[in-house]
């Protein structure tokens, strides 16, 4: 299987970086970018297993159409990474699984 990532960074204007936390663990990423580009530019190779088959799942369009990018942002769950900018001290979790949800948002399960 490949490792390396399939994605190379965009020399930016100011190479600025920022710090998120992907599955607990640090992750140095460019700032400015989306957080499923960071993770894809990281190697990360799946954001998220399917709720149904559990198959390993990837951003794919990356501009808010096929839902594969679904993930739990700072504590919100199937939130689209490829729509959010990556912010110093973001909480990013894969997403295993359907998530539910009360109402108002409240999370019930993930
Ligand atoms: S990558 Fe397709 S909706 Fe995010």
């Amino acid at each position: 299987m490949r490792t390396d990532p399939l994605f190379r960074a965009i020399k930016t204007a100011h190479g600025e970086t920022v710090t998120i936390t992907f599955d607990d663990k640090p992750l140095s990423v460019p700032a400015g970018i989306s957080v499923a580009a960071a993770l894809l530019l990281a190697g990360v190779d799946h954001t998220r297993r399917n709720p149904v088959s559990s198959e390993p799942r990837a951003p794919y369009c990356m501009m808010g159409v096929c839902f594969e990018c679904l993930m739990e942002i700072n504590g919100q769950p199937s939130t689209q990474a490829c729509l959010v900018s990556v912010h110093e001290g973001m909480e990013v979790r894969r997403q295993n699984g359907a998530a539910l949800f009360q109402a108002a948002g409240e999370v019930l399960s993930a």
